[in-house]
């Protein structure tokens, strides 16, 4: 799944990154943690057996106050370095060594390393610890060589101020508890940053694969214990299906997956304990949104494809962090596809990655999907999510569709024999699916592996030849460097080659090859290689023409690619206005999505409180009218999956259109439930409760409704409320909000920039959302500063500000933070976004109101 919460992480220093392993390589960890959740301070022992392999050594550490450390029993002097987070030694000798270290720690409130995750059960406050390792936050909880590369197994030891009742998880399955000290199995060999343990009062459910690996999903009691159920099958089933597509065991006794209620990423592919945002894991059965419980499949396939890919085989250095997780990004709907094929799970991966890599992608200075990491700053901007997940799980597509399945499996298996519980680059993937599928994959996937961006092939016929040529596609200012791909065309026209590599190539005889295949000529057939096409006008005619006639994907790819043109302003959004209505009536879900995707990027034309708002939402309620009629509020017993995704969009459309029948159910819906809201339907719930505090709002509910978020451990349900309560139309609720921000016991750090987002793209809450940011960057970064979320709140105010003014103050207020390291790139790329949307509204604005007027 392409999420939100990883697009980008900050850096701290620029200096080279130190590698310690080259001098010292670990071969075991023997870790032993005392934790007191009272005093937050944790007492550690870690004894490290390993070789030396020169006379200077040096071990991670972070933030440990280290009292003794001992060379092969004797105690040795050591120096920290606190700028390459190093314990370093002097050896006697070369070769095997071990090295004990006794220090002391806390616990973090970062969620980062060793960290409390705090929640409420009937207004009692409780906590549950647990980790967060990756990428390299292992060195806050014990000394190691903390990189990808420096493999080694691990015997764990915990002590903690246990009550009775309370459950202690690791990667491996516990072995004794002797004095209240928890051992564990040994691990196998791996990578540090895949270290995990957790403890606390938890509930678990079970199961066990066909082939004998038992299954739990944990939670607080915070949770009904059904909401445990769905994330359990899929994890059993993912597990059974990953055997069976490697080919290769699932190699730990156990897979558990533990929902964490302070979790800064979604989910942390840990080796057996994997972990959950909440919201990620655990599901109320009998009450979620399908779209919601294909999210928690996809995240729980994402992490489970890691157990071998990532975990098994690791990446050697972080600048093949998108070989984990492309891989595993494009693994979750291959394994959900397999496992519930009837709920077309690609079409979703073209609703979500396909979108969110074709938008990123387009704007200059972009990075590309493999980069080179010398310091540590670059490691974290390694990680924006559009790029590095989204582009790059289409980049494997391509290579699935190019070499087929059973290439594909025969060469992973190779891989895994090969490079199991040790190291692999992607140069090695290549490799091995080059030998499994006789082609040069590489030669094909480099320019797209290498190069940011992609490009727009434009199709035009001129004197009956048909010209293909290629071009970098920019939304915004673009420095063409002449940059070309090697593009695998997939048309329906059999004359058309397969792989694109020149600059332009031309085929005669058009109109030949139109009569004889009878059908108009079309381009990247299923939408699965990363590019967009601009078709002449004659061409395009033809492919309108009967353009709902078509299916899904092809109808979203024909609507999403002419968007795209219109945002880099290659058409005008005004010819795009008039072609809406055709879709309107689709029974796929899928091209609904596409179609209220083009529509909510009209609201930047329009300025609130205006006729042009009027019409648009005219045009809204137009669109959604006989949808929401034809699929009501209710779910109907065994409605189509396109049905169930549909319905969230269409009354959505018709609540911000104002459509007054709609209007009036959903407050009737929202009375009769008003003791219940959670048990509203929750396919509608987010439309209910929008429509509610937007035209039916009170103090009143803005308190219940703020009591109920508090309240629910439901993800969805609180997400909903988030909606809500950020749409308020009142300005004084709105700065209550707000002022609600830097309460983390109302709003959890993981949750604010969804509530930020809210009330920034809410015409009422703009002015107040853009000052608290501004005011309060200081506290935001001492908060969620070290966090991978944190850029993404610069991401997050690129996509609403479309004013002169704006872009005015955003560079104000950012352009002095350019020398940041890890915020560079962000901020640039967030200027010319802003830049690019004030010049197309300044551009477009006219024509699209126009247009909007002439299709009511
Ligand atoms: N390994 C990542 C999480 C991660 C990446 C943590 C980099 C720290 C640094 C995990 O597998 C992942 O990809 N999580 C996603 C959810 C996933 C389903 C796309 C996330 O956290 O958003
Ligand atoms: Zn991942």
């Amino acid at each position: 799944m392409y999420n939100e919460s990883i697009l980008m992480k900050r850096g701290e220093n620029m200096t080279e990154i130190a590698r310690f392993y080259d001098d010292f390589q670990p071969s075991h960890y023997d870790i032993y943690l005392d934790i007191d959740r009272g005093t937050k301070k944790i007492k550690g022992t870690t004894r490290i057996t390993g070789i030396a392999k020169s006379a200077n050594i040096a071990i991670h550490q972070k933030n440990l106050k280290i009292d003794l450390v001992e060379v092969n029993g004797e105690q040795s002097k050591f120096e920290i370095d606190t700028t390459k987070d190093a314990l370093r030694l002097t050896m006697d000798k070369l070769g095997k060594v071990e090295v004990k270290v006794e220090y002391e720690t806390k616990l973090t409130d970062s969620m980062m390393g060793i960290y409390p995750s705090y929640y409420e059960i009937d207004g009692v406050k409780k906590q549950i610890i647990g980790t967060q390792f990756e990428t390299n936050f292992a060195r806050q909880a014990f000394p190691c060589v903390d990189e990808p590369e420096a493999k080694a197994t691990f015997d764990l030891a915990l002590k903690y101020d246990e009550k009775p009742g309370e459950l202690t998880l690791a990667n491996m399955p516990e072995n004794r508890v002797e004095d209240g000290v928890h051992y564990f199995d040994t691990t196998v060999r791996m990578s540090t940053y895949l270290v995990a343990f957790a403890f606390g009062e938890l509930q678990g459910k079970y199961a066990e694969t066909k082939s004998g690996v038992k299954i739990g999903v944990f939670a607080t009691k915070a949770h009904k214990a059904n909401e445990l159920d769905f994330g359990l099958s899929i994890a059993k089933r993912s597990i059974e299906f990953y055997e069976d597509f490697y080919e290769t065991p699932y190699p730990l006794p156990h897979s558990w997956q533990l929902a964490l209620p302070d979790f800064s990423a979604g989910a942390m592919e840990n080796w057996g304990l994997v972990t959950y945002r909440e919201a990620y894991l655990t599901l109320d059965p009998d009450n979620t949104s399908l779209e919601m419980k294909q999210l928690v499949a996809t995240v729980i396939a994402h992490e489970l494809a890691h157990q071998w890919f990532g975990d098994l085989v690791t990446m050697k250095w972080w600048d093949d962090l998108w070989l984990n997780e492309s891989f595993a990004n494009m693994m979750e709907y291959v394994a959900i596809d397999a496992l519930e094929p009837e709920w077309r799970i690609w079409e979703t991966f073209q609703a979500s990655e396909s979108p969110a890599a074709l938008q990123r992608d387009a704007t200059d200075g972009v990075q590309s999907v493999h980069v080179q990491v010398k310091n540590p700053a670059e490691i974290d901007a390694l990680f924006d999510g559009a790029i590095v997940y989204a582009k790059g799980a289409r980049m494997l597509v391509m290579v699935r569709a190019l070499i087929g399945d059973d290439a594909l499996r025969a060469g992973l298996k190779n891989y895994f024999e090969e490079h199991q519980y040790d190291n692999a680059t992607g140069a090695d993937l290549w490799k091995a699916l080059g030998k499994a599928s006789g082609m040069d994959v590489l030669k094909i996937i480099n320019s797209w592996l290498e190069q940011p961006g992609y490009p727009v092939v434009t199709a035009k016929v001129e004197d009956d030849d048909l010209i293909l040529s290629q071009k970098q596609f920019f939304i915004g200012e673009g420095h063409d460097q002449g940059r070309q791909w090697q593009i695998p065309l997939n048309s329906n026209y059999d004359e058309i080659p397969t792989i694109m590599s020149e600059k332009e190539v031309k085929i005669a005889g058009y109109q030949n090859l139109r009569e004889k295949k009878g059908e108009p000529l079309r381009i990247n057939i299923g939408n699965s290689s990363h590019f967009i096409v601009k078709y002449d006008d004659t061409l395009l005619e033809d492919i309108l023409r009967d353009v709902t006639g078509y299916d899904s994907i092809t109808q979203l790819q024909i609507l999403q690619d002419l968007r795209l043109l219109a945002e880099g302003n290659q058409v005008s959004y005004e010819t795009i206005v008039p072609l809406l209505n055709k879709f309107a009536d689709s029974k796929y879900a899928l091209v609904n999505t596409a179609l209220y995707s083009v529509a909510r990027n009209l609201r930047k034309f329009v300025t609130p409180h205006t006729v042009e708002e009027q019409n648009l939402k005219a045009l809204y309620n137009k669109l959604s009218a006989h949808q929401v009629d034809r699929l009501g509020w209710i779910q109907r017993v065994n409605e189509s999956v396109d049905d169930q995704l549909t319905r969230p969009y269409v009354v959505g459309a018709a609540i911000y259109g104002n459509n007054k029948t709609a209007v009036a159910q959903a407050h009737e819906l929202f009375s009769a439930n008003k003791n219940q809201l959670s048990s509203l339907q929750a396919d509608v719930r987010a439309a209910i409760l929008i429509n509610e505090v937007k035209n039916f709002g009170s103090h009143e509910l803005f308190n219940k409704l703020l009591e109920e978020h508090r309240r629910s451990a439901d993800g969805s349900y609180k997400s909903d409320i988030c909606a809500a309560l950020t749409s308020s139309k009142d300005p004084a609720i709105l700065n209550e909000l707000i002022d609600k921000f830097e309460d983390a016991d109302t709003i959890k750090p993981q949750d604010l920039r969804a509530w930020f987002a809210g009330v920034l793209s809410n015409a009422e809450g703009e002015q107040l959302a853009w000052d608290w940011i501004r005011n309060e960057w200081q506290w935001l970064e001492d908060t969620v500063g070290g966090d991978m979320e944190f850029t993404t709140f610069i991401t997050v105010i690129a996509r609403v500000l479309r004013t002169e003014e704006r872009l005015a103050e955003f560079k104000e207020f950012f352009e002095p933070k350019l020398v940041v390291p890890g915020l560079t790139r962000e901020i640039k790329m967030d200027t010319s976004v802003i830049e690019s949307r004030v010049k197309l509204i300044a551009e477009q604005q006219n024509g699209v109101n126009k247009a909007i007027k002439e299709v009511l």
